[in-house]
Order: structure tokens, then C-alpha cells, then sequence
């Protein structure tokens, strides 16, 4: 017997006509790109994510590149995550020029481990607290950021994330990619925060075999700092 890697046909058939219409909608408008279907799923996804704004973007992967493009990070920076991901987490911080460093994760949630993290900085760089910056001993890359991915329905451990990261004034890029609509527990709150709300940008996927699958590639970004005068700061 052979299973498929992906098959949504059973779940079609329930929706079927609500999306027949919505795609006729689309045909009718001709508004192929961007357009009044993607602001409602904008305006419905920041509110749902618990996030001031959401912007639409063409991929999972675009978005997580658009985020560290965003934070100006490049050639001759670092970003710490994860290699127990898939493949563009680690990818689209090399398609920014930059340079992964990639720390064990936590055998109970096979999350990043805040911490590894904390060994890697503590053991392999110098925070020059001059100029605010940590570099890695060896390479001298300017280390820039942290990458944290939610997988299995958990985040990852942002507490200790976001304190490693205020310590070091590191911007930190949430790949929520296979995590919309995950809760976080954190210390410092009543409520459980949503995946993407916690770090300075959240980057979500649509690809059709995600929590929230898309009709083809699609994704979002939601950015806590968005403000052009807190970006010309980074
Ligand atoms: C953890 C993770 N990050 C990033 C991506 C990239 O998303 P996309 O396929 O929409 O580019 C995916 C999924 O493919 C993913 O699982």
C-alpha cells in the first residue's frame, strides 16, 4: 500500500464549494497579485497571531529572508539556530549573506535549547559592550541574531531566547513555519503568547502541506518592529 506524502482530497470535498467561490472571487476581480483577498487574511492572521500587523509574502522561506533583510543583517553577521529544521531556516540566512551557527537543541521538545545557546556565546564569542556587539572568537562574525523554530505543536523556549537576545541586543526572527496558532506558556505572562509574537518578526508558511495549508506557496511575516526609525537603529 502506498501512502502519499500529502493528501487533501477528504478534506476537500468538505469545503469544496466555499473554495470554488472564493477562487471564482479571485477570477472575477482579477486581482491576481496581492489585492483585497490577501489585506483580509492580513487583518485576520495579526489579530489571531497576537501581533500588531501582518504582511503577505510569496513563501515560508521569503518571509525569513525578508525578516533578516529587514534587520539589515548580511555579509560579515551570524545567526544562531537550529539545524534540527527543514532546510530554509538555515537557508535563508545564507541567502542573506550571512553565516548560521547552529546549536544543539533540547532533547524533550527537539526545540532550540536557550541553554546551548547560552554555552555557545559564553564558550566561542566575545560581547564587545563598546559598540554592543558580540563576535564570534574564531571567525570574527559579527553575531546578529537568533532563529528559534516551533516545532510539534510547541514553541520553543522564548523566555530564555529573549533573555539571551536582550543581554546581546540579537534580533530575533521566529520561524513559525509549521506553528501558526502555537501557544506559548512565558513566565512573564497571564495568557499564553501566540508563535510569532515574541521575537521582533514572526515568518509563517502556507506551503499546502502546513497547519494552514495555501493553493500553491504562500507565507507571512509578522513584525514587531516595523517602524522605519527602530530599523534605522539595527
Ligand atoms: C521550519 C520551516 N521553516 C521554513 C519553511 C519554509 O517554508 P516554505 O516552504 O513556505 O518556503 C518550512 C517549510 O517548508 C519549514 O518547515
Amino acid at each position: 500500500m502506498k501512502i502519499p506524502l500529502l493528501d487533501l482530497k477528504a478534506q476537500y470535498q468538505t469545503i469544496r464549494d466555499e473554495i470554488k467561490e472564493a477562487v471564482d472571487e479571485v477570477l472575477e476581480s482579477q486581482h491576481f497579485i496581492l489585492g483585497p483577498k490577501v489585506e483580509a487574511l492580513e487583518e485576520a492572521v495579526a489579530p489571531y497571531c497576537g501581533c500588531q500587523c501582518a504582511v503577505g509574502v510569496s513563501s515560508g522561506t521569503d518571509g525569513l529572508l525578508i525578516a533578516l533583510m529587514a534587520a539589515r543583517i548580511g555579509y560579515g553577521h551570524g545567526v544562531i539556530t537550529t539545524p534540527f529544521t527543514f532546510f530554509a531556516t538555515g537557508g535563508s540566512i545564507v541567502r542573506a549573506f550571512s553565516r548560521p551557527f547552529f546549536v544543539d537543541i533540547d532533547p524533550a521538545t527537539y526545540n532550540v535549547d536557550p541553554g546551548a545557546i547560552k554555552a555557545f556565546v559564553e564558550a566561542e564569542c566575545r560581547f564587545e559592550s563598546g559598540a554592543g556587539r558580540l563576535v564570534h572568537g574564531e571567525s570574527g562574525v559579527s553575531i546578529r541574531a537568533i532563529m528559534p523554530v516551533h516545532l510539534y505543536g510547541q514553541c520553543a523556549d522564548m523566555d530564555g531566547i529573549l533573555e539571551i537576545a536582550n543581554e546581546y541586543g540579537l534580533v530575533v526572527v521566529e520561524d513559525g513555519a509549521q506553528a501558526i496558532g502555537a501557544e506559548y506558556p512565558s513566565i512573564h505572562k497571564e495568557v499564553p503568547l501566540r508563535a510569532g509574537s515574541m521575537g521582533h518578526f514572526g515568518c509563517f508558511s502556507f506551503f499546502p502541506s502546513k497547519n494552514l495549508g495555501g493553493f500553491g506557496d504562500g507565507g507571512m511575516v509578522t513584525p514587531r518592529i516595523w517602524e522605519a526609525s527602530a530599523m534605522a537603529a539595527w
